[in-house]
């Protein structure tokens, strides 16, 4: 088995596994109770909070546990919608469909949003943002920081700076960015932040949303004061231990991952050129404003639906795009974003992502597959 679908969803790492584990049958109250029990579960609550507010150089009174990335985005998204729903807010076309579909489900209510279209190698352009931050009040600005389907990371430092300028508040979807780059909010300085565990070999269901300030937003889910009443309901600690676990085993090994990630994804490419086939990689070269993990791959002359499942009957796994949309039949969004009608370079793009459990010899497996497909197709 190849595993190359790595943006979909990481393998659960054995010691996540095993601190959730010794979670479950260890700690039995609930942090709301007002005994032991409840103080021990809030103890090691505050304690999971503040071994990340340290990594990210916050405060864990800014931090919120939830069910996924996409409760994460729809916290920060809807919660400002709550609290400003006249305000316009502005997006991209290529965000994640948790960001797109909670917009595109606001403008039903009235919101007024703006979507920022991207150029060929998936940016968009600042000139675009300031139009729309000059046009009308701004709420908040929420970008995709490492774009899912092709690794783009946006300019980041430019957007805050702009946005800020103009009184909007900034939210980055980081969802993509923790199996591969270090994460200091503070330098960042924006104001929203979201995160989802089982990207960086974490448990799937444990999302997290940064908040520089709690009174910044109305809460999305209503029930009790857990959270700081921003996202009522018992908290689930074992999965919230099993994200710091994981991001602890991501912080010791990120360095070294790059490097191997960086080489295989260079090392994919130099294949390819020696390879029969003919492809283009979609999105800035390697080594500019990307991740290097997740690579976006258009192959001359190949319908990819019909090539994923070839690999598939091969037992190599990996994706078109996003997993969220992987029940629709219909192109990739960002892709139809970044080349607008070529359908023949939409409809014959694959994306690849790493991990750094992939050696050598599966590329040379995977080219030979793409070969063996292309000549009998
Ligand atoms: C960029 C991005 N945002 C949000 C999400 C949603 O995260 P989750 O699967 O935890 O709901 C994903 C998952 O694919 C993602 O890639």
């Amino acid at each position: 088995m190849i595993y190359l679908d790595n943006a979909a969803t990481t393998f659960i790492h054995p010691d996540v596994i095993e601190t959730i584990q010794t979670s479950l049958a260890q700690v039995k109250g609930n942090p709301s109770s007002v005994h032991e029990l409840g103080f021990e579960a809030t103890r090691e609550w505050n304690a999971a909070k503040d071994t990340i507010a340290n990594i990210f150089h916050v405060s864990k009174k800014q931090l919120i546990f939830n069910s996924s990335g996409t409760e994460a985005n729809n916290i920060v998204i809807q919660g400002r919608y709550y609290k400003t729903p006249k305000a316009r807010f502005i997006t991209t076309l290529t965000e994640h469909s948790s960001v797109l579909n909670t917009f595109k489900a606001l403008e039903k209510r009235g919101a007024d949003v703006v979507y920022l279209d991207v150029d060929e190698q998936g940016f968009i352009s600042l000139g675009d943002l300031e139009s729309a931050l000059q046009e009308a009040p701004t709420t908040l600005v929420s970008i995709l920081h490492t774009n899912n389907e092709t690794g783009v990371i946006q300019a980041i430092e430019a957007i805050t700076k702009l946005a800020h300028q103009y009184g909007a508040l900034v939210h980055y979807d980081m969802v993509q960015v923790l199996m591969h780059a270090p994460v200091d909010l503070a330098a960042i300085g924006c104001d929203f932040a979201t995160f989802s565990a089982h990207k960086f070999f974490g448990p799937k269901g444990v999302g997290l949303t940064y908040i520089k300030d709690l009174t910044t937003l109305e809460p999305h889910t209503v029930g009790g004061s857990q959270e700081y009443r921003l996202r009522a309901g018992t908290p689930n600690l074992s999965l919230a231990k099993g994200f710091v676990k994981a991001l602890e085993i991501t912080e010791q090994n990120r360095a070294d991952w790059h490097t191997k990630i960086t080489h295989l994804s260079k090392t994919l490419l130099e294949k390819l050129d020696a390879s029969s086939l003919k492809y283009t990689l979609n999105g800035p070269p390697i080594g500019t404003s990307r991740i290097p993990g997740t690579l976006n791959i258009a192959f001359d002359g190949v319908d990819a639906i019909d090539l994923r499942f070839f690999l598939n009957d091969h037992e190599v796994y990996l994706s078109l795009g996003s997993a969220c949309d992987a029940d629709s039949m219909h192109a990739s969004h960002v892709l139809t974003a970044m080349f607008k009608g070529d359908e023949a370079r939409i409809n014959s793009s694959l994306r690849f992502s790493f991990s750094p459990d992939i050696n050598e010899a599966d590329l040379d497996q995977l080219i030979h597959l793409i070969e063996t497909y292309k000549k009998s197709a």
